[in-house]
């Protein structure tokens, strides 16, 4: 088979891998990355932080900063760049990247209107080589499967994970295998993961039953599992919470607002959030909400009918396909970063979310279905009154706006039908919203009476 080596043995360095319920530490890690002894999630921890051997934190941000101006290879990653906060590598050089990270922080005046917030920034994490900020956390959680000597990595996905999974182990030269529902998978990020050389399945069932496919799989075979379960995954994807902090200079929001699909995102900006103020890089924490889809909201039941105790799965469906999940494997890790940072959690119609994607388009920043549910969110947590008009909001926008052309096209032709409102009732809720292509002939005259048309409804 050409497997060189099948156990998921982990040479511990700076960083220790321990159980989030029962605390054990693991020497090897399983292959489901689930404690051995009692079958919870595993998070890495920095022992080193509390035995009095932090990194200075004014000395942090200076080298961190510095490293903006380098062009070393690892530099280059806008997540090597925090390698500090990052578990460490046998060799560096050996890291799988493409320049991840850096990604832009833009200001959104109309939609900040739109909210009834004074001023609203949005990270785009659509910004990262394959589009999503799944590379955050691929970069690093693939170059330990590789110094671990497996030639296979596997992940099952609603898109993005499996585009940015086909695109690191095409660089790092291994074997993916891309398991993603039939069906409810947007064009770009299938197209991706062929592109990139994956051997991708499609299985017919929904992103929760491809969990279960693969979690059958890893057990049969020697693969290297790059679900968020992973918990390189969420150290990777820290980098941004961090970097986000850099670019407000160290000031740190009040609000932070976060799509949340299979609740990893969230737990991983959460805990470098903690991070920060746990080395004294910051002095306190913005408030982490997470925002999910009506009609794939598990974590919002969770929270609203069993206070958090235990997780209520759905049978989930949204037309943001990027988080239709209704089994999130973070669950628990989420509800922690709410409590810890004081956040919520609000879910949002499939009308919200479809005129909200088209406020962050017409602010000329775009991003998909799934990541305009932080600004539909936002709009009824000012609302409700838990974010002040006056409060610093920071919206995490997760994929870029060519993910899946195909919603933006219906919605701009008026085709797209959303659940529980008639066609008709939505046409006209955002009319003022679309501009469908027109088809003319091919004459200046007919531009032109377009053009004026246009020019006398703005006046
Ligand atoms: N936004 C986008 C664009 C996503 O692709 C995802 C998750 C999320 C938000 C939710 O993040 O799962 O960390 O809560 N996509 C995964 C995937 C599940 O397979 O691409 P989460």
């Amino acid at each position: 088979m050409g497997i060189a080596q099948s156990d998921h043995s982990t040479v511990v360095r700076n960083h220790v891998v321990r159980c989030i319920s029962c605390g054990e530490p693991s020497a090897a890690l399983a292959a489901d990355f689930r404690c051995v002894h009692c079958g919870d999630l595993i998070e890495v921890d920095f022992p080193k932080w509390s035995a009095g051997l932090a990194p200075d934190p004014v000395a942090l941000k200076s080298v961190w900063r510095e490293r903006r101006t380098s062009n070393q290879a690892l530099d280059l990653s806008g997540v090597w760049r925090f390698r500090e906060a990052l578990p460490e590598l046998d060799d560096w050089a050996s890291a799988i990247t493409l320049q991840e990270g850096n990604t832009p922080l833009y200001d959104l005046p109309r939609c900040a209107h739109s909210a009834g917030v004074q001023r609203l920034q949005a990270k785009h994490q659509g910004m990262n080589p394959t589009g999503s900020f799944k590379d955050t956390g691929m970069t690093v959680a693939i170059s330990f499967a590789r110094q671990n000597k497996f030639q296979w990595v596997a992940c099952a996905s609603t898109g993005n994970t499996s585009a940015s999974m086909a695109a690191y182990a095409a660089r790092g030269r291994m074997r993916s295998l891309v398991v993603i529902p039939d069906g409810k998978i947007a064009w770009g990020k299938l197209s991706q993961s062929l592109d990139y050389g994956a051997l991708t399945c499609q299985l017919r069932t929904d992103f929760d039953g491809c969990v279960r496919v693969l979690n059958e799989i890893i057990r049969r075979y020697p693969i290297y599992l790059l679900n968020s379960v992973n918990p390189y995954r969420l150290e990777g994807q820290k980098t941004s919470a961090i970097e986000l902090l850099e670019q407000l200079d160290w000031q740190v929001p009040d609000h932070v607002v976060v799509p949340g699909g299979n609740l990893g995102n969230n737990s991983a900006l959460g805990k470098a959030f903690l991070e920060m103020k746990r080395l004294g890089v910051v002095d306190a924490v913005p408030k982490i909400s997470v925002i999910q889809a009506e009609g794939a909201n598990p974590l919002y039941r969770t929270v609203h009918e069993k206070h958090g105790q235990e997780l209520v799965p759905v049978e989930a469906d949204t037309l943001a396909t990027a988080i239709r999940i209704g089994n999130p494997a973070s669950w628990k890790k989420s509800l922690r970063v709410l409590e810890a940072t004081g956040g919520c959690v609000e879910q949002v119609t499939e009308a919200e979310i479809a005129v909200a994607k088209a406020e962050i388009g017409a602010d000329g920043v775009g991003c998909e279905p799934a990541s305009a549910v932080t600004l539909a969110g936002l709009k009824k947590l000012v609302k409700s009154g838990f974010v002040r008009p006056t409060e610093s909001v920071v919206l995490i926008l997760t994929g870029h706006v060519l993910k899946d052309p195909e919603y933006t096209i219906k919605f701009h032709r008026g085709d797209l039908s959303v659940p529980r409102m008639a066609d008709e009732d939505f046409r006209t809720l955002t009319a003022k919203q679309r501009r469908a292509p027109m088809v003319l002939d091919a004459s200046a005259d007919a531009v032109l009476r377009a053009l004026e048309a246009e020019d006398k409804q703005d006046g």
